[in-house]
């Protein structure tokens, strides 16, 4: 009797630790039964409800919130600091600080986010990875010559060429008979919610290794559904993909394969392979046709990937006569000069500045965000993504609003915010912080600004590209004047304004007129290499002829980076 009791008892208290909970998102709303303590942000994850980390949980970047009612803990001073007070009387919180303690509900507003899937590419002549014969009622499937697959009927070949970014995913079903485009899908990466860069990710794997299968799982699945949605809108059988190119950086290209990337994070920052090979597509869990491949694009170092081997090949810049500088910004500014006399790399760690992160009032692309400003009828004038209330300020609008201040005075060339007593017409522009320092307001009535901290972010990250281009263009041996043409790839790319973007020194001023905007270059690379053979000879070949310089030791760098910390 006594032990019966004992374990009722038990019983009792292990059901006493578990709490209910309603969770609402956009899409749906769900009841979940969680464990007495808990962050939200774990409970979330553990119903695969996967809302943006970007300090991974840490409760530095106040960009997870959600908004909560019921029974949860205590705001505390680090999480109250990166609130404001009409959020805290609204109920928002951060789900990595906030723990349950009673019965709760949380809602999760998911802004839709700008992803760029269009691209401009070179032609080539169509050669599939996966080649299809009709053999009188069968379809053949061959790889190199090699019969790999027969099916009965006329069954579709058909392919997906994806681009893992470490915040978006854009995915593209291809015809392979056909070498065309059929549909696209473009989603935020689902392993946001281990942290916004590399670096978080490697340190959660680093932490737990079961993380790793975690964050591959989550990727994987998220490619095959996207595969499966994008199959279903043209009738198709997500059975009949049958091959897979994917490029993405190092480390995500890492995680997609299973690999554990721990020591690209340290010392001496060595990748376990650099990929440009072939995996079973079904065993990694891509794709379901039990033949398919899954091609993972060449790196070209540890902080230089496969998507950017995919889009200079996009652009033709594996063997090209002219000098051509291929520039991605992202968390780090990936470089490339292609020169008849071979390719040139660097990666310049600009920092997730741009990305909105490590911003006060910054944000990523996403509605609400202001992405444009500029100065009309001597008024600062701005714009925000989808027109509604401005929330904050994203990556093109920082680079606008500091060549805006640099032109109207507003920041001078060492990066200070002047004071109001300073800024002559524009003095309504300028505030004060509680410590006194002035900060430049964009959006005073929704408490939109910058900084000076904010300011020196964007100097770091700027001065860090602009100093990888000069080194570059040092070791091919040339000058401004030798660069032909300049290529900015990705979505940054495609939103930033040329004249801000060299105004501000990202770029040096001597360029503006030869930059061009190609979009996701390293999708249009992927969808290349899946469906043309001299593409998939150029990424054979693409790494022997390539010369990457490791800028943190490199004199001619820092020195450059010093320099270029100034504003003109
Ligand atoms: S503050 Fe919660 S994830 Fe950064």
């Amino acid at each position: 009797m006594l032990h019966k009791i004992m374990i009722l008892e038990k019983w009792r208290k292990a059901m006493d630790s578990y709490v209910n909970g309603t969770v609402k998102t956009d899409e749906k709303t769900i009841s979940v039964r969680c464990e007495r303590g808990k962050t939200l942000l774990a409970v979330l994850r553990e119903n695969g409800i996967l809302l943006s980390a970007p300090c991974g949980g840490n409760g530095t970047c106040g960009k997870c919130r959600v908004t909560v009612s019921g029974a949860v803990s205590a705001i505390e001073a680090q999480e109250a600091h990166l609130l404001h007070e009409e959020e805290i009387e609204a109920g928002i919180r951060l789900a990595c600080m906030c723990r349950i303690s009673g019965d709760f509900m949380v809602s999760i507003e998911k802004a839709a986010m700008r992803i760029e899937t269009d691209y401009r590419a070179v032609p080539y002549d169509l050669s599939p990875m996966i080649a299809k014969k009709k053999e009188g009622d069968m379809s053949e499937f061959y790889r190199d010559g090699i019969l790999v697959e027969r099916v009965l009927g006329d069954a579709a070949n058909l392919g997906l060429a994806v681009d893992i970014g470490t915040t978006t995913v854009a995915v593209y079903l291809c015809d392979m008979e056909t070498g065309t485009v059929l549909a696209t899908r473009a989603f935020r990466n689902p392993q946001a919610a281990y942290g916004a860069d590399v670096i978080s990710r490697i340190d959660k794997i680093m932490k737990d290794k079961k993380a790793l299968a975690e964050q591959q799982r989550l990727i994987s699945n998220a490619v095959r559904e996207a595969g499966i949605s994008a199959c279903g809108e043209r009738g198709l059988s997500f059975a009949d993909v049958r091959a897979a190119v994917l490029c993405g950086n190092t480390v995500m290209e890492h995680i997609a394969a299973g690999i554990d990337p721990s020591s690209i994070a340290n010392a001496p920052f060595t990748a376990p392979t650099l990929f440009g090979a072939y995996y079973s597509a079904a065993e990694l869990s891509f794709l379901e046709n039990e033949h398919s491949i899954l091609y993972f694009a060449p790196c070209f170092a540890s902080y230089v990937g496969g998507d950017i081997a995919c889009g200079m090949i996009a652009q033709g810049l594996d063997a090209c006569a002219d000098n051509v500088l291929y520039i991605d910004i992202g968390t780090n500014g990936e470089i490339g000069l292609s020169t008849r006399n071979g390719l040139y790399f660097c990666s310049a760690a600009a920092g997730p500045a741009f990305e909105g992160a490590h911003i006060e009032c910054g944000m990523s692309g996403i509605s609400g965000a202001i992405d444009k400003i500029s100065l009309k009828d001597g008024k600062i004038v701005f714009h925000s993504i989808g027109s509604g209330t401005p929330l904050g300020i994203c990556g093109s609008g920082l680079i606008d609003a500091v060549a805006v201040m640099l032109e109207t005075g507003l920041l001078d060339e060492t990066g200070r915010i002047v004071e109001r007593d300073e800024a002559g017409k524009y003095a309504a522009y300028i505030d004060e912080d509680e410590t006194g320092a002035s900060i430049f307001l964009i959006d005073k009535e929704h408490s939109v600004y910058l900084t000076g901290k904010d300011i020196r972010e964007i100097q770091l990250a700027k001065a860090a590209i602009c100093a990888g281009i000069y080194t570059l263009l040092d070791k091919a041996g040339l000058s401004l004047s030798d660069v032909s043409s300049v290529v900015l790839a990705g979505g940054f790319g495609s939103h930033i304004d040329k004249a801000s973007a060299c105004r501000i020194g990202l770029i040096p001023r001597e360029l503006e007129d030869k930059i061009t905007a190609v979009g996701n270059a390293a999708g249009a690379g992927a969808v290349a290499i899946l469906l043309g053979g001299s593409p998939r000879e150029a990424a054979r070949t693409i790494c022997d002829k390539s010369d990457y310089t490791e800028l943190s030791g490199d004199a001619y760098f820092m020195e450059k980076y010093i320099e270029e910390m100034m504003f003109e």
